[in-house]
């Protein structure tokens, strides 16, 4: 079957690239197959493998019905390789072949290049997958275990498109490479995964909310940076991801939000009118306002290291080389080469935060950041207009770039939320107000008890406005395997 909108589900790898006469690359795919099932089964979603669950599995890359939605044990979900159509006469947009016919094959001389951007965005998402897994156990109602394991088979997913890349364009090394992917493991001394946020635990469900808002997010830029690539099939590939994406986001806006609804509605319903009474919210079975703020606080700090350096020699190859763009590089009004460009960078001199202007080339990483923080800032409107409505006193707030940081210009260095520098001493004794405390996750953990009844939810979580796929309240959207 030629490349198509329509899915080939007569292979055992769904796909709309052709696989039937493409061999060498079935075969591959086939031969990682059983090795993608056991880090499936021993990796994913703890305890739920036999349950059927409520998914939506790709069917076509038509924006206007890509999806169906149905029962599905999440071991039996059909992963498959699916590109966003092949656009007539697409050129390199940026960077020094623009206006070139885009690479329907990879250029000799980024092919080194291409296949750690590739590995490194594919080692991304079986690492969620690991963090997650012990999550479905203490699901505040049905759906949002739904939810969960929805990212969760699409993480996976977003694994095989890379591992097809790597498959078909890489020859040997991409094989090896592919094998590498299953063989990581977040949080692995040995063997982890290669980002820092993709190392660190998920402990409970606010933690994942946090993460899909603020990582996933990440995710998205990246994949939005990619998807301008010159290399077609990697554009291709990103801008179907980049549809799954939205709901991962999706998930975890709502998710912080429904959370930050019950606790303001608990608040009003005791008449406590001080948000920062952390003591009193929290015998009402709620997560207190400041302790998300802390939550949101870790979450956005660990996320921005994942943009790397401020200013970066690779991002600039990156860029010059036509291989990753910025984010919505078609719209951006200007020469898309940048050689003379100037953009402007925080960094600290002598002792205080400072903007500065950079060779725009090498200050693509902080402009890519920028966007993200832009993106986040909207997020967080929307939060806030939840807590106004009730009428509760409490803002949140994305803190300083320079806040907690460990990769680039701030990572040696402290500074509070509101990016004042501070002495050792000072962020020792005023950390614990803003990053979460052991007793804030002992806390978090105690409430996290699974409500797993229909149309039910934990105490700390209001019920979403609308179901998945337009169900009702008390959809089953996990029939859970007691057995
Ligand atoms: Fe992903
Ligand atoms: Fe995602």
């Amino acid at each position: 079957m030629p490349e198509t909108t329509n899915v080939d589900y007569s292979t055992k790898i769904p796909n709309n690239v052709g696989l039937m006469d493409d061999q060498r690359v079935l075969r591959a795919l086939e031969q990682w197959h059983p090795g993608y099932i056991d880090w499936w089964m021993t990796m994913g979603p703890e305890g739920f493998q036999t349950s059927d669950v409520y998914l939506r599995t790709a069917i076509s890359i038509d924006p206007k019905g890509w999806a169906k939605f149905d029962y599905v044990k999440m071991p039996e979900y059909r992963w498959g390789i699916l590109l966003a159509p092949r656009q007539e006469d697409r050129r390199v947009n940026f960077g020094m072949h623009k206006g070139e016919k885009a690479w329907q094959e990879v250029p000799g001389e980024y092919r080194a290049m291409l296949r750690r951007l590739i590995v490194v965005q594919g080692d991304t998402e079986p690492a969620s997958v690991e963090q997650q897994r012990h999550l479905g156990k203490t699901a505040p109602s049905l759906y949002d275990m739904r939810n969960l394991f929805q990212v969760n088979v699409e993480e996976g997913r977003h694994l095989w498109a890379m591992v097809y890349l790597l498959q078909k364009y890489f020859g040997k090394d991409g094989r090896e490479e592919a094998e590498g992917l299953l063989q990581r493991r977040s949080g692995d001394q040995d063997k982890p995964r290669m980002l820092g946020a993709f190392n660190e635990q998920t402990p409970d469900w606010l933690s994942f909310f946090m993460f899909t808002f603020f990582t996933d997010r990440d995710g998205k830029m990246q994949l939005e940076s990619l998807a301008q690539s010159g290399f077609d099939p990697l554009s291709r590939t990103c801008r179907f991801m980049l549809t799954e994406e939205a709901h991962h986001m999706f998930v975890g806006e709502t998710g912080v939000g429904r959370a930050i609804e019950r606790t303001c509605q608990a608040m009003r319903e005791a008449g406590i009118e001080d948000a920062n009474d952390i003591e009193a919210v929290r015998k009402l079975g709620v997560i207190d306002l400041p302790t998300m703020q802390k939550k949101a606080n870790l979450h956005f700090s660990l996320s921005l290291d994942l943009f790397g350096s401020e200013v970066s020699t690779n991002a600039a190859n990156y860029f010059t080389s036509g291989v990753k763009g910025r984010f919505q590089e078609t719209r951006i009004e200007d020469d898309h080469q940048l050689t003379k460009a100037v953009y402007p960078v925080s960094k600290l001199i002598d002792g205080t935060i400072k903007m500065v202007d950079e060779p725009a080339l090498t200050a693509i990483n902080m402009r890519l950041r920028d966007d993200y923080v832009n993106d986040c800032l909207k997020g967080v409107q929307r939060w806030n207009k939840v807590i106004e409505k009730t009428g509760v006193n409490f803002r949140l707030k994305l803190p300083h770039v320079a806040f907690h940081r460990g990769i680039g210009e701030f990572a040696n260095l402290h500074a509070s939320p509101a990016g004042e520098v501070l002495s050792e001493q000072a962020w020792a004794r005023q950390k614990e107000q803003w990053l979460p405390s052991k007793a804030d996750g002992d806390f978090i953990a105690g409430l996290m008890t699974p409500c797993w009844k229909r149309g039910e939810f934990a105490s700390w979580i209001a019920p979403p406005r609308i179901g998945i796929d337009n169900k009702p309240g008390d959809f089953e959207y996990v029939k859970v395997d007691r057995a």
